[in-house]
């Protein structure tokens, strides 16, 4: 298949965030054509997503805005992963539904993993929706805009087990014009117990290598700086020509390889390792590619093998230690992150402190932390009882938080003094006297602007302080540049 770059559409870009970062909004100059606002939340896959379904509006002519009131089309990009998730979605509806009740004419899409677990059940409960499009449906979006146009409730649930919408070029819309995503799978294939996305994402299959690679040499190309490979589970990439069994097989490590391969000054992330999964290959890999950034955002889950059993995550408390061994043996400065969920089903205070203590074991320098939230459909809600009353549930969770913070600050003191190779993202969000950036291991530093440096440069910064966030340095200039 082809990638073609897409044309870039004329607009003004601004991006609002909610408190979670979560919400992005596009703006646009051209006001003859029709528009659509998009909201989107959950994971990085969802916002990715987003981006496919700018990209398959654009060539019906919609053109983005942010603002609400003049949407000829509104959509909100739903996440299914925890209950709270789903109610902030439900909340937004409420207030899309104040705007269709002024303007009638507007419509109104739900799309991503919330559409795929309800389905035409979105179109009961929610009468002023119109469409309800599921992840692997948004190549129908053309046609169920237009019959949505003429009337008619629109809805494509279908989960493909091919789809990877390698062909369609993502409009970056809300892009700093540096860092990029690029998907490189859909679906999962895991079934760990108490996860919906199975469910909402389908089976998994991973996107073509030559389809990847030039998306990256494309966006290095328009002045990118960075790409991060997405997946559920970018360890499981697995391609092969269908058509010829001769043909070159490309695992993750291969893959992340080629991609490092297509300019030094490009900085390759992925996300997420399963601890299964991750093989010495790629952390070889990154040990031997200085722009395969030294980050790996590798999910614990619980500290419990009894859990993890339960949770089927195939692997036990030992098996990942010695994962993290292993990575911070081949590659001493790597920086690990970590998702924790407490209160999984019977876990008791005494599996909890394992939790902690393999957090302390990893000293991960951040974690995304949860209590358990029971999703309908799932292995866990079919098999187990949710068991733990959501007071502990919540107790277990602020130790769990404590305890990351305190791991967070002590790790990001140990970075005061050191030089760090960082790449200017944009102003801080403090100050326009400031820049903002991350280092390799995936840390935000906040550096005074000195010099001639601009968005997207590379430059050397020496960390003075530090807080469990951010760290604060200033910019050395008398260090060698990145070739
Ligand atoms: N594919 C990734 C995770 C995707 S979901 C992986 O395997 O690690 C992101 C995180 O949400 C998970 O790592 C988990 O910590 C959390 N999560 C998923 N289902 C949850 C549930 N039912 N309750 C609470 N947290 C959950
Ligand atoms: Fe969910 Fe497990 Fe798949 Fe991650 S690996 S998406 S937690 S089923
Ligand atoms: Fe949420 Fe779906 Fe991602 S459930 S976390 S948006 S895959």
């Amino acid at each position: 298949m082809m990638y073609d770059s897409n044309p870039t559409l004329n607009f003004r870009k601004t991006i609002d965030e909610d408190n979670q970062g979560n919400v992005i909004f596009y703006e646009t100059e051209d006001s003859d054509k029709k528009k659509f606002y998009i909201e989107s939340y959950g994971c990085q896959m969802n916002f990715s997503d987003s981006e496919i379904v700018a990209s398959v509006l654009s060539e019906i002519d919609y053109i983005p805005t942010r603002n609400i009131e003049v949407a000829d089309l509104i959509l909100i990009n739903t996440c299914s992963i925890r209950e709270k998730a789903e109610d902030t979605v439900r909340k937004r509806l409420t207030a899309f539904n104040q705007v269709k009740k002024k303007k009638p004419e507007t419509l109104i899409g739900v799309l991503g993993c919330m559409a795929e677990r309800l389905k035409s059940k979105f179109l009961e409960e929610e009468k002023l929706v119109d469409l309800v499009i599921g992840p692997d449906a948004y190549r129908d979006i053309p046609s169920l805009v237009a019959g949505a146009e003429d009337g008619d409730k629109g809805i494509n649930v279908f989960l493909s087990r091919e789809e990877t919408y390698a062909d369609i070029s993502p409009l970056r819309l809300d892009s700093n014009g540096v860092t990029a995503f690029i998907s490189i799978m859909r679906g999962c294939d895991n079934m760990c117990s108490f996860c919906v996305v199975p469910f909402t994402r389908g089976r998994e299959r991973s996107r073509d290598p030559y389809s990847i690679l030039a998306e990256a040499e494309d966006l290095y190309n328009r002045g990118y700086r960075e790409v991060t490979l997405l997946g559920q589970n970018v360890d499981s990439y697995k391609w092969e020509n269908p058509s010829d069994e001769n043909s070159e097989k490309v695992n993750f490590a291969n893959l992340l390889e080629k991609v490092a391969l297509i300019h030094p000054d490009l900085r390759v992330r992925f996300s997420t390792s399963h601890p299964k999964d991750i093989t010495d290959d790629v952390l070889f890999v990154m040990a031997n590619h200085e722009n395969i950034c030294n980050y790996i955002h590798l999910p614990v889950q619980s500290g419990n093998s009894r859990i993890l059993e339960l949770m089927n995550r195939t692997y036990d408390r030992e098996w990942y230690i010695n994962k993290v061994n292993r990575i911070y043996e081949i590659i001493p400065d790597c920086a690990i992150s970590s998702d924790m969920i407490a209160g999984f089903c019977t876990e008791t205070e005494e599996e909890h402190q394992d939790t902690l203590s393999v957090m302390e074991h990893a000293q991960y320098s951040m974690s995304y932390m949860f209590f358990y939230s029971e999703r309908p459909g799932t292995l866990a809600a079919k098999k187990y009882e949710d068991d733990i009353p959501l007071e502990t549930k919540k107790r277990r969770l602020n130790e769990i938080i404590r305890l990351q913070n305190h791991i967070s600050l002590n790790h990001n003191k140990k970075d005061i003094g050191k030089t760090f190779q960082v790449l200017i993202e944009g102003n801080s969000k403090k100050s326009e006297d400031e820049w903002k950036g991350r280092n390799s291991q995936n840390k935000m530093i906040i550096f005074k602007k000195t010099g001639n440096f601009g968005v997207g440069s590379y430059v050397n910064v020496k960390v003075e302080s530090a807080t469990s966030a951010t760290l604060m340095g200033h910019i050395v200039e008398n260090q060698t540049m990145p070739a």
